[in-house]
């Protein structure tokens, strides 16, 4: 069977269960091609499984993502498909796997799987990461959920997550930090800052999976398309990057996932 996956992933959480996914795929025998919603191939039309791996991003989709799959095609023929999504805290997971399948069930696609899976939190701009140790272990324990999740898919298994309002918080609080996430994802690059431990090296430029960043005056200046994904951030080597209102990062822990290596992937992710 041919098997496309998609993902979007800022510091290799999605990109890491999607690839479990398919390495357990090619195991048994799949022919699969794995990608980035950034990259160019389009989804193979012979394709008798579609998978998707996205962040969860204060309750929804990344907008990349949403405009991705309202982006694609009616499909004539109901190909199967199936959904994670990688969550810091799985039941902060909000509207995002109902969006993924809302707008995937509109294109024609048999959604016959969907679920949350916990990863370490990357969102260091607004909150701390988890330390090293603790990450390592969510991750391990994120494999085997994707690997479980593989087989089950495989064996042709149909499960949904079911959605649940976060603990902790009242109804109003959810809707007003999804709506204002999503109205104001196009706004929140302005908030980017560096601090004098900025030394122009580059990265951040180099690495951005939107191509979002520019080195202006030997500073970082971000545009509109940036996504929030906190690669940028997350791989400075300084820790130089904050966001505005959110104070200084440099007594949190980096996070991205420790085989993710963005400049090798960077050529294909490019647009
Ligand atoms: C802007 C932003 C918003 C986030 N919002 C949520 C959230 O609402 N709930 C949650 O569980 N995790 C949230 N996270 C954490 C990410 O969903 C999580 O770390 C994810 O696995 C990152 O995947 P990636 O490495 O593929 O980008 C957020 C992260 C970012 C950067």
């Amino acid at each position: 069977m041919k098997i496309c996956l998609k993902y979007f992933s800022g510091t290799g959480n999605s990109y890491k269960i999607l690839d479990t996914c398919k390495k357990f795929f090619i195991n048994k025998g799949c022919e699969v091609e794995l990608s980035s919603v950034t990259d160019e191939p389009d989804i193979h039309e012979e394709a008798g499984l579609i998978g998707f791996c996205f962040p969860v991003y204060a309750f929804g989709i990344p907008r990349i993502c949403r405009q991705y799959l309202s982006g694609l095609p009616k499909f004539s023929e109901p190909v199967k498909a199936f959904v994670l999504i990688t969550a810091g805290d799985p039941q902060e997971a909000g509207f995002s796997v109902r969006e993924s399948n809302g707008i995937l069930k509109a294109k024609g696609l048999d959604v016959a799987y969907s679920d949350v899976i916990h990863m370490p939190s990357n969102w260091i701009v607004a909150m701390n990461p988890p330390p090293k140790q603790e990450a390592r272990l969510i991750i391990s324990r994120g494999v085997k959920k994707a690997e479980q999740a593989a087989r089950d898919i495989l064996n042709g298994a149909s499960h949904h997550h079911v959605f649940n309002y976060p603990p902790g918080y009242s109804k109003f609080g959810f809707y007003k930090d999804y709506y204002l996430f999503k109205a104001g994802v196009g706004h929140l690059w302005r908030n980017f800052r560096t601090d004098e431990t900025c030394d122009a090296c580059g990265l951040c430029e180099k690495i951005c999976p939107t191509g979002s960043i520019r080195t202006v005056n030997e500073r970082p200046e971000w545009k509109k398309t940036c996504e929030q994904c906190m690669r940028c951030a997350n791989f400075c080597p300084k820790k130089a990057i904050f966001q505005k209102g959110e104070g200084s990062v440099k007594e949190r822990n980096k996070y991205y996932e420790p085989t993710f290596k963005p400049l090798k992937l960077k050529k294909h992710e490019d647009r």
